[in-house]
Parts: structure tokens; C-alpha cells; sequence
């Protein structure tokens, strides 16, 4: 595995790699690699003949009060994680690098951006929009991979692609987590003990909602509601937003049917965690009077 800095280095690689007729894989991500990161470079290499993941904690996605300073890093772990998960060349480079002059030029991808995580984080959308087009216009990948753990994130990201004839072919995979239900992030190492456990609310109010899906509710409000209840009895939880939304254009839903995205965030203390899980709704509960 090749581990580069400079943009030159990548377009070089990726370039011989398609002279000779090879596919490219592409994951992005801002390291600090986990089980979540490692299935997509997984997907990745399993559907590619070239696996090129890029390490790079983006400042243009984060917000001035936000832990663009304190987020973790750990690039000499990240280059042997990314190798057991098959990665052919990593792509890590300085913020310089990737802006070497104030920056002019924006994707913003409207509508899709601006509810959940984009009404809490002004501008985050547009910062991982940018960034994305940035890194599929140097690295050129044929596919590239996305968590659904960032739902929204995903969907923007396809949206642009679509909008913007981007010659890529976008990939969710599922979301990874810990066995006792916690989506794994990066952002997890901030949680103390007390706050480890009080974070299995996000899940826990997920798979309440799933149950009174199944047992047949489709009032979004009496969804959203239990959850809120679910969460604010959880003393170290404070809720940021919890969506039931239509999963392809984000558009909140009153009455649930066919593929409904339920996604949440929740302050942990200081720490901003996200869930969600997708259900696809049939049209005629089961406890439906006729
Ligand atoms: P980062 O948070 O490092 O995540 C990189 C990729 O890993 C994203 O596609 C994310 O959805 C996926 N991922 C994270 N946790 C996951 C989990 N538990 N299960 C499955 N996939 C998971 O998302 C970003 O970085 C950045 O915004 C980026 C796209 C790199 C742009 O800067």
C-alpha cells in the first residue's frame, strides 16, 4: 500500500492504474478509522480492481464553534487500518494541499442540505459537498463508497452526483455498530463512561420506533413523540432533532409509508451523535380499523 500527500501523486497512480484497464474504488474519509470506515474500504476492494481511500479532516465542514481543533487523529494507525481493509494507496493530505487559496467556489446542494443535521450545522453540508467534488475531480474513482450512518451526508452527495453529471457511481453501505447497539464513530473517544452508556438512547429510541412501526402506528408525531420521551428521560442526553422523513428526498413525513428515513441527533454532553435507521412501511397496518 502507497501512502501520498499531493494531488500529483494520486492523479499519477490512478492514472496508470486506469491505462492498464483498471476500476477505481474511492473512499473518503477524515480517519480515525473504525469498523464503520472499514466496511466501505471492504465494498471497496471487493468491487474494484484500485482501492484509494483519502484521510483528511475537512475545515471547510465545520462550523467555528465545532471540534475542527480536538477532533482525533491518528495518521500512523489510520495507514495500518486502511491496509488490513485492502487499500491500495492512501491519500492524506494538508489542508493546504487541498486549499491552497482562500476558497471561491462551492457546491451547495439546496433543499437536501438545509433540514436535520444542516438546520443545526449551517454551511456543513455545502463544506462536504465542496470537499467530495474536490476529491472525485483528483481521484476520478469509478465507484465510491458511503456510510449510511450519515444519511443526509449520503443523499447530498448522490444528489450532486446526479445535478452535477458527475461520472461516478455512488455506494451506501450499511451501518456498523458496536455489539451493544451504538453506531460507531470517530467521535465515540469523547464519550466518558457515564456518557458511553447514556449514547445507547440513539439506538434504543430507534428500535422503539421500528416496534411501534411494526405494530402498526403510521402517525409520525406519535413516532417522534416517544422517542423525544425516550430521550429526555436519559439525564446526560439533550436532543438536537429527531427527523421521519421520506428516505430519497428528505421531506418530513405526517403519515408513514413506503421508505421512511428516522434519523436523530443528540447531544451527549458536549458530544453530537447521530443514528438512524431506514423502514420501509407497508400501506395497510396491521391494527388498521377497516
Ligand atoms: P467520516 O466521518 O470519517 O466518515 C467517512 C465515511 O465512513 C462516511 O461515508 C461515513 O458515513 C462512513 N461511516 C462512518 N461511521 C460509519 C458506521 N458506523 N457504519 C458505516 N459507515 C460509517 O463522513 C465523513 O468522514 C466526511 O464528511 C467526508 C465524506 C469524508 C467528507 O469530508
Amino acid at each position: 500500500m502507497k501512502v501520498v500527500g499531493t494531488i500529483a501523486e494520486v492523479r499519477e497512480y490512478v492514472g496508470a492504474a486506469k491505462r492498464r484497464g483498471e476500476s477505481v474504488g474511492f473512499v473518503p474519509t477524515m480517519g480515525y478509522l473504525h469498523d464503520g470506515h472499514l466496511a466501505l474500504i471492504r465494498r471497496a476492494r471487493a468491487e474494484n480492481d484500485v482501492v484509494v481511500v483519502s484521510i483528511f479532516v475537512n475545515p471547510l465542514q465545520f462550523g467555528p464553534n465545532e471540534d475542527y481543533e480536538r477532533y482525533p487523529r491518528d495518521l500512523e494507525r489510520d495507514i495500518a487500518l486502511a491496509e488490513t481493509g485492502g487499500a491500495d494507496l492512501v491519500f492524506a493530505p494538508s489542508v493546504s494541499e487541498m486549499y491552497p487559496r482562500p476558497m471561491l467556489t462551492y457546491v451547495n446542494v439546496e433543499k437536501l442540505s438545509e433540514g436535520m443535521c444542516g438546520a443545526s450545522r449551517p454551511g456543513h453540508f455545502r463544506g462536504v459537498a465542496t470537499v467530495v467534488c474536490k476529491l472525485f475531480n483528483i481521484v476520478t474513482p469509478d465507484r465510491a463508497y458511503f456510510g449510511q450512518k450519515d444519511a443526509q451526508q449520503a443523499a447530498v452527495i448522490k444528489r450532486m452526483v446526479g445535478d452535477l453529471n458527475i461520472n461516478v457511481q455512488t455506494v451506501t453501505v450499511g451501518t456498523v455498530r458496536e455489539p451493544d447497539g451504538l453506531a460507531m464513530s470517530s467521535r465515540n473517544v469523547y464519550l466518558d463512561a457515564g456518557q458511553r452508556s447514556a449514547a445507547l438512547v440513539l439506538s434504543k429510541s430507534l428500535s422503539l420506533a421500528r416496534r411501534m412501526i411494526e405494530a402498526g402506528e403510521r402517525d409520525a408525531g406519535k413516532v417522534r413523540d416517544a422517542m423525544t420521551r425516550m430521550i429526555q428521560s436519559e439525564p446526560l442526553a439533550r436532543l438536537d432533532y429527531i427527523a421521519l422523513v421520506d428516505a430519497e428526498d428528505l421531506v418530513p413525513l405526517d403519515r408513514l409509508s413506503g421508505p421512511v428515513l428516522i434519523a436523530l441527533a443528540v447531544f451527549i454532553g458536549n458530544t453530537r451523535l447521530i443514528d438512524n435507521i431506514l423502514v420501509e412501511v407497508g400501506g395497510c397496518p396491521p391494527t388498521a380499523s377497516p
